[in-house]
């Protein structure tokens, strides 16, 4: 049998790349049914944290920084734990990222605050000396489209069965519920009573009028998202 098969070029070939793909698949099929496990603790955006995640991708944040924390001790030691598969349960497109020109964002809700982000992203660099980061500043008039983000959930969310309305277990063993507002007047009126606790803990003043008069600037879409990031 195998001396047949050392005689024959062609299909040596193909048995050894069926004894390759066999062993492969017996590696990669396990992760498969890993993956899709979240991690406890991970939660669905609510409908203004998805509005931020827009702006981000909009502004092509995710093009100087990535979301995706490596095994390493370098890393660990400065953005916290290393990102783990089951984290991005939720993430549909996933950011990871693939070029760092400023830090990773993984957890940056950890250590960064609204009122930091507001400074930093209308002047990077009167914030952190030297910054190259570009200023955001039409975030501050722009106003977040909620509506867009709403409709995600209702379309993309449900399709990947991302479970709203239902209890997750969090780390510190209380349960969480991110809700699903039924109609779009009711996911307007709940994005602006979390842009309301964001706005207050900023100093821009057309951002406050504009949380006043019912309208949700970008910048406070984005905030509430970046927070989300922990
Ligand atoms: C041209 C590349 C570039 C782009 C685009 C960019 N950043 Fe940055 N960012 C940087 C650099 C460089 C730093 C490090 C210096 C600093 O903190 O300003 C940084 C720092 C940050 C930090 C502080 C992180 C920390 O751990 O201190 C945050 C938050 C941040 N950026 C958010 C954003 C968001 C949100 C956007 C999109 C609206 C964005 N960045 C777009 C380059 C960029």
């Amino acid at each position: 049998m195998f001396h047949w098969l050392e005689k024959r070029p062609f299909f040596f070939a193909v048995a050894v790349f069926v004894v390759i793909a066999f062993a492969g698949l017996i590696e990669i099929l396990p992760n498969f049914a890993q993956a899709s496990r979240p991690v406890i603790g991970t939660k669905p955006y609510t409908t203004l944290e998805l509005a931020g995640r827009h702006v981000y991708i909009k502004n092509s944040c995710n093009a100087c920084h990535s979301q995706l924390i490596r095994p390493f001790k370098s890393e660990t030691d400065r953005y916290g734990h290393y990102s783990l598969s089951g984290e991005y349960a939720y993430d549909r497109p996933f950011l990871w990222g693939s070029k760092r020109t400023g830090p990773d964002l993984m957890r940056v809700g950890n250590y960064r605050t609204t009122d930091w982000h507001e400074n930093h992203m209308k002047d990077p660099a009167a914030v952190v000396p030297g910054s190259i980061m570009p200023a955001y500043t039409w975030l501050f008039k722009n106003t977040a489209d909620i509506d867009t983000a709403y409709a995600e959930q209702l379309t993309v969310m449900k399709a990947f069965a991302v479970p709203y309305n239902k209890e997750l277990p969090m780390a510190d063993g209380s349960k969480a519920t991110v809700a699903l507002a039924d109609t779009v007047e009711a996911a307007r009126a709940s994005a602006l009573e979390e842009a309301k606790v964001i706005a207050a803990d900023m100093k821009d003043q057309d951002v406050k009028d504009a949380v006043a008069a019912g309208q949700v600037p970008e910048i406070v879409a984005l905030v509430a998202y970046l927070n989300s990031l922990k």
